[in-house]
C-alpha cells in the first residue's frame, strides 16, 4: 500500500515528494510546523486525529509570526490531513508533520518577498519518550531561545537546532530528556515537550510567557486535571530548585504524551515512583484521545 504525502497543491507518493536544495526553508530554517497524533481506536473502528482544529489554528499564528501567508484555511487544512490518512488507509496510529515554508529557491536571509506554500505527511510513531519507566533528565547547560531571538510560541523550523543541541547533551551524558532554563533561569520546558510538577497535591506548569510553546497537551491537562480528576493547577514560574523537591515531575506533548520523571539532576523525584497524578491523568489521556470520554469527542477528528 503507497504511502502518501501532500507537496505543492496534490497528494503524490511520499518518495515522489521532493524539494530544490535552493528552498528557502531549507537554507534558513524558514517554515513552521506541527506535529499531530491519529490514534487508532479499536472499540469505534476510527482512526481520530486529536485536536487537529487547535493545531491548525496554532500553525496559523506562527505564520502571522514568521510572515508568512497560508494558502488554505485551518478547515481546509484539518480537511487535507484527513485526505491524506484516508489515502494512506492505515488502521493504526499516525504522526502528522504539517509544514508551512518560504518554497522560493533564493540565497539571502529575510522573510517578506518570497513565496510560501503547505505540505504535509504522515509516519508511525511510537512512544517518543518512554511511558513507564520514569526517565531520567537533567537541567541543560545550554539556555531556551528567548521570544525576542526565536519566539517558541511560534514553532519554527530554525529554533529546534536549539532543541537538538539540549536534547544530545542530555543522550550524551546518558540521561533520557533535558529540561531547559530560560535566560534568567525559570524553568521553561523540556527539549520538545511541556512540563508539570507537583507540589502538595497541585499541578504547576511555567506560563506560556515563559519561552514555552503553548503546548495543546498541555492546555488538555490542564481541563483534565481541573474538570475530571478535581486537582488544583497553577501556572506560574518555576524555580529551578523546585524542581528537585517536587512530589512528582512528568513531561507532555504531542510526541511525549505524559511521560513521567523520576530523577533529575541526580535527586529522586519524590519516592522515586510514577506518582498517582500523573497515573491519572496518563489513563484519562489516553481514553480522551480515543474518543472514549463524550464530553471531549468533539477534540477527535474521524478520517473515515
Ligand atoms: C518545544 C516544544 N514544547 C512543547 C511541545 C508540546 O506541544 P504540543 O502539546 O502542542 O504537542 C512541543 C511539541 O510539539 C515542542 O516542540
Amino acid at each position: 500500500m503507497a504511502t502518501y504525502a501532500f507537496l505543492q497543491g496534490k497528494f503524490v507518493p511520499l518518495e515522489e515528494a521532493k524539494l530544490s536544495v535552493m528552498t528557502h526553508a531549507f537554507l534558513y530554517g524558514t517554515a513552521v510546523f506541527e506535529g499531530i497524533r491519529a490514534y487508532w481506536s479499536d472499540e469505534d473502528n476510527q482512526l481520530y486525529i486529536f485536536r487537529a482544529k487547535e493545531h491548525y489554528e496554532r500553525l496559523a499564528n506562527s505564520c502571522k509570526i514568521m510572515r508568512m501567508s497560508k494558502k488554505y484555511s485551518v478547515m481546509e487544512m484539518v480537511e487535507l490531513t484527513r485526505e491524506l490518512l484516508k489515502l494512506n488507509s492505515k488502521k493504526s496510529n499516525a504522526y502528522i508533520r504539517p509544514v508551512i515554508y518560504k518554497s522560493s529557491t533564493i540565497v539571502g536571509v529575510k522573510l517578506a518577498g518570497l513565496e510560501d506554500d503547505f505540505l504535509l505527511f504522515a509516519t508511525e510513531m511510537g512512544d517518543y519518550l518512554d511511558l513507564q519507566k520514569g526517565l531520567k533528565a537533567r537541567v541543560s547547560s545550554w539556555r531556551h531561545v528567548a521570544d525576542n531571538a526565536i519566539p517558541m510560541r511560534c514553532k519554527v523550523n530554525g529554533a529546534y537546532a536549539n532543541a537538538a543541541l539540549i536534547k544530545t547533551e542530555a543522550l550524551d551524558d546518558g540521561y533520557d530528556e533535558a529540561i531547559v532554563l530560560t535566560e534568567d533561569g525559570h524553568v521553561s520546558e523540556g527539549s520538545a515537550e511541556n512540563i508539570f510538577i507537583v507540589r502538595n497535591n497541585t499541578l504547576v506548569t511555567p506560563p506560556e510567557t515563559e519561552d514555552i510553546l503553548g503546548g495543546i497537551t498541555r492546555d488538555t491537562i490542564i481541563t483534565l486535571a481541573k474538570e475530571e480528576l478535581d486537582i488544583p493547577v497553577e501556572i506560574r514560574r518555576i524555580d529551578r530548585t523546585e524542581l528537585y523537591i517536587a512530589d512528582e515531575v512528568f513531561f507532555c506533548g504531542t510526541g511525549a504524551q505524559i511521560a513521567p520523571v523520576t530523577l533529575i539532576d541526580h535527586r529522586v523525584v519524590g519516592d522515586g515512583s510514577i506518582g498517582p497524578v500523573t497515573q491519572k491523568l496518563q489513563g484519562l489521556y489516553f481514553k480522551v484521545v480515543r474518543g472514549q470520554l463524550k464530553a471531549y469527542k468533539d477534540w477527535c477528528t474521524p478520517v473515515f
